[in-house]
């Protein structure tokens, strides 16, 4: 996902760059080119890779001067320039990229000034060293032009730069920057991730070319702020963004008083900003996104009168956000276009006068805390684009006269706010969105709004749990469409989950949605969210352009037949099904499955019935699959081995017969086999999978002995950390937003299995917890002592079996055991004393077993209901039944008073036949009430109920 963050500004660049590249091409054709500058950039062109034929005018005869990227000088016609980039056409979705290798023969150009081999792909080559030597150069540019290795020192022989970049080669690296103190002239230098990590005490000592005006070092890998920079007093754009910068913002930095341009976001900068940032008076763009800045803006950012670019987003600055619009609008509020204040603890409301700042493009208030009123001002901003502001506590009323003049507004981006959206049923916005997110709003009238049908170009549209209800209509899949999108926008999702919409949801397709993949980082992806509404009829049809689709908690009903089989021909791109809990009959359909990106399956609470086809097995990619409370039956197909990635299976609260399958793949974290007619014994080849966390084999018929090899289970026998632990999220898809903010839609796995008695529905933190359920079964023998090897198991559930012999005298080893139910066994002996090792543990059943002697104590121990001792020969604390006298014990206390004593020694015991479990205020109470002596002791009342309690504690 990194990655493609990282190509986005690149794609914006191609972009911006398509039409430059062709413009600046031709020198003066009066004065042809030299014959062997002609031959030298024919033998450059030949060791080209030039598939896209961006030199296609290169050819044996005429002038070189005319050709692409040639410039020559209009009076000798030498060849002075080279314009080579590369570039993305946007109608032909093509990229133009030259590759092969950079030919020497480029040093017959004697009077080459500018070289510009930016944006192609040299696959991996090393920088071409020998470009050093073209000493004429003032422009070299390099950068996003897939070069690798070091960089050579050889250009720090280029004394006539005045440009270098080196940018965006990632893998590329410096050994020093010795050679850098012989680029005297330059005054722009771009290394932005080129490792610096070897060279970066140069960069705190005078290296740097004093005239710099341009250094870009994003992504250099830079531990501590390069000093040397502070030097480098005619800097007007500095960039040292997406480094490891942990230090304050150095004062220095606001003496750069010509800055224009500041990036330092994507660091771990802290503490405050200095009023001194009002010094930087020539400010245009401020970049300080993802650091741990704190505290207000100071005021002086009223200085800066030339701002248009503001950007804080994920900081901890807290304040007033009516300071920050008040300061920009001392003498900025005309140009500021783009402010962002998104994830940061800013309060207070919304300035009144919001539509003075009339050339905002975009603005970003997410994640604070901001109240009150939208004000109808912002109607006025007829330039913005992008207004991002879910997750604050906006109120009230949003009209259509907040929208006047929002005619570009293409992102709305609301959600979580307590606001409600009140239009008159034939509005017609004055805007076409692509982004509108208006979850947990309330609509005003509450249906899906009719406007919507006016948007041509949605793409993203949320409105989960705003309480609409109705149908859907057949015109929402239309609305969402990519015609004519830019390709950031080949991607649909549409949120309407967790409302009351009911009817049958009309077929999910449009003739609209991106079908194939036309560009190697953006698969179209399209995401479908209806869950937990109240549709009912047959599954709807879907295209197959949907990636994700959502159709949980309704009343759906009819068979999967049409659903799974429909046009089995075409590949289906679905990853994420989800169609659990409805009303769906019938069988699973056997047909070709031509999903060969299904990844999660939900089928769980429904009725489906019948056997699983060896078909559904095909889809090869399945991750996870839940089957769960259907009336599904049979034997478990053989093909189940194909599906090898299988993480989490759940098959449980079915009638599966047969015995337990042994090709499970060795991915499974969780199985869950529970409330099934599985028979025969628990098989060896289910220790070979090491990875298993949560094994639920309960409720079934099975018999034999508790195989010693579980020992072998290394998730439940060894600690991880959370790091180590598996991913349970399933992240789909990263789907880019608009520039400002970015959505992503993942599944978070989820399992339901009894831990402490009772069923619990465990998803985020799924991934650190083990358990082993072998509970109602007919297993017998003794409890293999090799069990308590399994130290990180925080469930085990032996109960209602036939096990015999002891509990394992080891059994404290198991050191973060939560829940141990040993119950309704025929387990003998008396309860290993190591048992008062499990301090975490806070279940246990130990009843209806012939368990023998006394209690051990620990603080646990007697703290749980008797229930859990029920049906034994125990004795001892809390249960009732005194120990034989044989044994230590404490003096007993008077049968009718129940009551406490003070001893002598100032201690206090308990009559020993008083359960724990009733409460120790109660005991204390009637300890306090029939003693005489109580009331003479009440001022110290506090202290000896804190004796009292130490006493319990230290004596049981
Ligand atoms: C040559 O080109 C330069 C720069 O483009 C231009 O200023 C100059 O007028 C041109 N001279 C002739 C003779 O065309
Ligand atoms: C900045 O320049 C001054 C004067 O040339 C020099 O004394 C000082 O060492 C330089 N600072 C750094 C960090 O290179
Ligand atoms: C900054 O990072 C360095 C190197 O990782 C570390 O040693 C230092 O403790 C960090 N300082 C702060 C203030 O976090
Ligand atoms: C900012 O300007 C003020 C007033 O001119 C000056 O006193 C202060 O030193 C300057 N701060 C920096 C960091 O240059």
């Amino acid at each position: 996902m990194d990655t493609v963050m990282r190509l986005i500004p690149l794609l914006t660049l191609l972009l911006s760059i398509a039409s430059f590249t062709l413009s600046l091409c031709n020198g003066n054709p009066n004065v042809p080119c030299r014959e062997n500058e002609r031959q030298t950039l024919l033998m450059f062109k030949k060791d080209l890779n030039d598939s896209s034929n961006l030199l296609s005018s290169w050819v044996a005869e005429g002038d070189c001067c005319t050709w692409t990227g040639v410039a020559c000088d209009n009076l000798t016609g030498h060849v002075r320039e080279l314009h080579l980039a590369g570039y993305y056409d946007e109608v032909a979705g093509e990229y133009h990229r030259l590759g092969g290798k950079v030919n020497p023969s480029l040093l017959n150009l004697k009077h080459l000034t500018y070289l510009d081999l930016s944006y192609n792909d040299f696959g991996g080559r090393q920088f071409p060293s020998f470009l050093g030597s073209l000493k004429g150069l003032r422009y070299l540019n390099l950068s996003y032009a897939e070069f690798d290795g070091t960089i050579p020192h050889q250009l720090g022989n280029l004394s006539s730069l005045r440009y270098l970049d080196l940018s965006y080669n990632f893998g590329s690296k410096v050994e020093n920057l010795k050679w850098l103190s012989g680029l005297s002239l330059l005054k722009h230098l771009g290394m932005s991730y080129t490792d610096l990590t070897r060279a970066s005490h140069w960069l705190r000592v005078n290296t740097l070319p004093s005239l710099l005006v341009e250094l870009h070092l994003s992504g250099c890998e830079l531990y501590h702020m390069p000093s040397g920079i502070a030097n480098l007093t005619s800097l007007k754009v500095l960039d040292l963004s997406d480094n490891y910068f942990n230090s304050t913002i150095p004062t220095w930095l606001y003496s750069l008083n010509h800055l224009e341009s500041l990036d330092l976001s994507l660091n771990a900068f802290h503490g405050e900003i200095s009023s001194s940032l009002g010094n930087l008076t020539a400010l245009v763009h401020l970049q300080l996104g993802s650091n741990q800045l704190e505290g207000e803006i100071p005021n002086s950012l009223g200085n800066l009168c030339k701002l248009t670019h503001f950007d804080l987003w994920s900081n901890n600055f807290r304040g007033r956000v009516s300071e920050i619009f008040e300061s920009l609008s001392s003498c900025s509020f005309g140009q500021i276009d783009f402010l962002r204040l998104s994830d940061n603890n800013f309060s207070g409301h919304l300035f009144d006068q919001l539509g003075i700042f009339e050339n905002l493009r975009t603005l970003d208030l997410s994640n604070n805390s901001i109240s009150g009123i939208i004000p109808v001002s912002l109607g006025n901003l007829s330039l913005l684009e992008e207004l991002v502001i879910d997750h604050n506590l906006f109120e009230d009323v949003v009209s259509e006269a907040h929208f006047t003049n929002l005619t570009r507004l293409v992102t709305f981006y609301a959600n979580e706010n307590s606001l409600t959206l009140k239009t008159s049923p034939d509005w017609v916005p004055p805007f076409q969105l692509s982004t509108l997110g208006l979850s947990s709003w309330r609509l005003d009238p509450s249906q899906l709004p009719a406007w919507l049908q006016s948007q041509k170009h949605l793409a993203f549209l949320n409105m989960s749990s705003t309480g609409i209800s109705g149908t859907i209509p057949a015109w929402l899949w239309n609305i969402s469409s990519v015609k004519n999108q830019k390709m950031i926008h080949s991607q649909i999702y549409v949120d309407l989950s967790r409302n009351q919409l009911s009817g049958e949801v009309p077929n999910i397709a449009s003739t609209h949605w991106p079908k194939q993949q036309h560009l190697d980082f953006f698969t179209p992806i399209v995401v479908i969210d209806l869950g937990s509404n109240q549709f009912n009829g047959s599954l709807p049809l879907v295209s197959s352009a949907v990636t994700a689709l959502d159709l949980s908690n309704s009343s759906f009903s009819g068979t999967l037949s049409h659903f799974f089989c429909d046009r089995s021909d075409v590949p289906k791109n679905l990853q994420i099904l989800l169609l659990d809990n409805n009303l769906l009959t019938g069988e699973i359909p056997d047909c070709r499955l031509h999903w060969p990106n299904l990844t999660v399956v939900n089928l769980e609470d429904n009725n489906l019935t019948g056997k699983i086809p060896s078909s559904f097995w095909d889809l090869l990619s399945l991750q996870s699959l839940h089957l769960r409370n259907n009336n599904l039956s049979g034997e478990l197909p053989m093909s189940l081995q194909n599906c090898s990635k299988l993480l989490f299976l759940d098959l449980g609260g079915n009638k599966f017969v047969g015995s337990i399958p042994i090709w499970f793949g060795q991915s499974l974290v969780v199985l869950l086999l529970r409330s099934n007619k599985f028979q025969g014994t628990i098989p060896h080849e289910l220790c070979s999978l090491t990875k298993l966390q949560i094994l639920d084999l309960a409720h079934n018929n099975l018999s034999g002995t508790i195989p010693r090899c579980f020992q072998n289970l290394s998730s439940m026998a060894t600690k991880f950390s959370s790091e180590e632990a598996p991913s349970i999220e399933f992240f789909v898809v990263s789907i880019s937003g608009s520039s400002t903010f970015r959505f992503s839609y993942s599944y978070i796995e989820n399992a339901v299995f009894v831990a402490k008695g009772r069923e619990v529905k465990y998803n985020t933190v799924l991934r650190l917890v083990t358990s082993l359920d072998l509970s109602r079964n007919m297993l017998f023998g003794e409890i293999p002592e090799e069990l308590t090897n399994l130290i990180n198991l925080q469930t085990l559930n032996l109960s209602d079996n036939l096990l015999t012999g002891r509990i394992p005298s080891k059994i404290g080893d198991m050191g973060v055991l939560e829940s141990l139910d040993l119950s309704v066994n025929q387990l003998s002996g008396e309860i290993s004393p190591s048992i008062s090792n499990l301090t975490f543990l806070n279940h246990l059943n130990l009843s209806y077993n012939n368990l023998i002697g006394q209690i051990p104590k620990s603080t646990q121990l007697q703290s749980f209901d008797l229930s859990s001792y029920a049906s034994n020969k125990l004795c001892g604390p809390p249960l009732e039944e005194r120990c034989s006298p044989n044994e230590p014990m404490p003096p007993v206390g008077d049968e009718k008073h129940r009551e406490g004593h003070l001893l002598e020694d100032g201690g206090f015991y308990l009559s020993l036949g008083l359960g724990f479990a009733f409460g120790f205020w109660v005991v204390l109470g009637s300890l306090l009430s029939n003693v005489p002596w109580s009331n003479a002791f009440s001022q110290f009342q506090n202290r000896i109920v804190q004796k009292f309690y130490a006493a319990i504690v230290e004596r049981y």
